[in-house]
């Protein structure tokens, strides 16, 4: 299976895939691309020896354009599989429907619940008694995709959002993992919006 990884920043998830590839011959890191020439996960990717690319949004240019562009990069690996890890940007529909069943994204919070940003906050401020991370497969509507796997982790009476973002960050590290090995496998699908794993809706 070759694996495309999409990142913005720090890429630690890519890290933790990049690590688990190593174990599992079904599963390559082809390429990773990144829309910040600083992100540090391509020094991550480097570290690895595997191919970057750099897909910079120009000035003026359309979401259209950007995917466009995006989809070159893409195309040149003949990924089997794009990997949402941190990639800070919404994907327009056209982009999203050519790679629909072969893309992933890893979302931190207990979806439904939180799509958007700063779900850690808002789990706080909402006084939840747990938290946690979610791969879904992407569909146009953002973090609506149909949930693979979650990992839960507790809230504390005193967390901020940065304590509560490393726990979560822990388990993200341990399921985006676990789930690019069953897509490797082949043992997940995505058919009329739902998620299948081994047959079995999820
Ligand atoms: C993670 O929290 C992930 O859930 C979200 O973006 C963050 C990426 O972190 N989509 P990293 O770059 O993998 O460290």
């Amino acid at each position: 299976c070759r694996i495309v990884v999409l990142i913005s920043g720090n890429g630690s998830n890519l890290q933790a895939i990049l690590d688990s590839c190593d174990d599992n011959l079904q599963a390559e890191v082809v390429g990773v691309i990144s829309n910040k020439p600083d992100a540090y996960g391509l020094t991550r990717a480097h570290y690895s020896e595997v191919d970057t690319s750099c897909v910079i949004v120009h000035k003026d240019e359309s979401r259209a354009e950007y995917d466009a562009r995006l989809i070159d990069a893409v195309e040149k690996y003949q990924p089997d599989l794009i990997v949402l890890a941190g990639f800070m940007r919404i994907l327009t529909d056209d982009f999203v429907n050519r790679y629909l069943g072969k893309m992933i994204n890893i979302h931190p919070s207990l979806l439904p619940k939180y799509p958007g940003l700063n779900t850690h906050q808002r789990a706080i401020d909402a006084q939840d008694s747990e938290h946690g991370a979610s791969v879904h497969f992407v569909i146009p509507e953002l973090d609506a995709g149909p949930v693979i796997l979650q990992a839960k982790v507790p809230v504390y009476q005193d967390d901020d959002a940065t304590i509560l973002a490393a726990r979560v960050h822990e388990q993200e590290h341990a399921i985006y993992p676990l789930v690019v090995k069953w897509f490797s496998l082949g043992r997940l699908a995505l058919q009329n919006n739902q998620a299948f794993l081994d047959g079995q809706l999820i």
